[in-house]
């Protein structure tokens, strides 16, 4: 089965023309995994392409009194299939577990795929154990009155995020550390896909597709075609 291949652009490129470019050269690509792009808002309804696009954040009402939101139903008109909710870089600027569970319940209501990120806060000194329990009391939250089966959760631990080599931070066995919070996250919480996200690059991304992670969420290396059309077309 093809795993789920997740470009988090955040807030880059920096014109729409870069945008293009780049989204041009991923297009072409035979790709062997599920490529899924999350372009900025601004470039979603002007980016023409065949590849699923997804949304960096979503708003759980439709239209309204809400300067600055971008609803569910005007996401779907430019064929936005999933949305990126509770990103630890939004939760830092104070969005908090039942903004993205109502968000969670408006994507859903919607139809569009929420992919839940979770790990917000947790160190790099903590234990499997320790961590788990932290995500236990996101999950909880996040979770509450939802059907989990309509939703793909993204496992990053914030100490991961950015730093450009996902094994010089924590453990040496940072995949294992990630497919194993990943399975705990499946088996416990019931959800349809769990992945992993924080640093990863075409040169370990097998090392985590291979395992029994669901796919990736990736920031940085999916601004470089080059990096992240290799990352498509891992073979596992
Ligand atoms: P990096 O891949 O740049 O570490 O970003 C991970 C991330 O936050 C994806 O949402």
């Amino acid at each position: 089965m093809k795993k789920l291949i997740v470009a988090n652009w955040k807030m880059n490129p920096k014109s729409f023309k870069e945008a293009e470019k780049l989204l041009l050269a991923v297009s072409k690509t035979k790709t062997t995994q599920h490529p899924v792009i999350c372009p900025p808002f601004v470039y979603l309804p002007l980016l023409k392409t065949k590849l699923d696009l997804g949304a960096q954040d979503i708003f759980w009402q439709n239209s309204g009194p809400f300067t600055g939101q971008i609803s569910p139903e005007m996401l779907k008109q430019f064929k936005v299939k999933y949305a990126i909710i509770g990103h630890s870089e939004r939760r830092a600027l104070g969005e908090t577990d039942n903004e993205v569970n109502l968000k969670i319940k408006g994507a859903i209501l919607n139809k569009i795929t929420p992919i839940l990120c979770v790990g917000y806060g947790l160190s790099a000194e903590m234990e499997d154990e320790e961590v788990m329990q932290h995500l236990q009391s996101q999950l909880e939250a996040d979770l509450h009155e939802i059907d989990p089966k309509k939703v793909i959760v993204a496992y990053e631990p914030v100490w991961a995020i950015s730093t450009g080599d996902p094994y010089k931070t924590k453990q040496m066995e940072n995949p294992e550390h990630a497919e194993r919070i990943c399975m705990f996250v499946r088996i416990k919480f019931k959800v349809s896909k769990v992945l992993y996200g924080g640093s990863t690059n075409a040169s370990n991304a097998e090392s985590f597709l291979s395992r029994q992670i669901d796919g990736l969420l990736v920031g940085g290396a999916s601004l470089n075609a080059l990096e992240f059309n290799k990352m498509i077309t891992t073979k596992i």
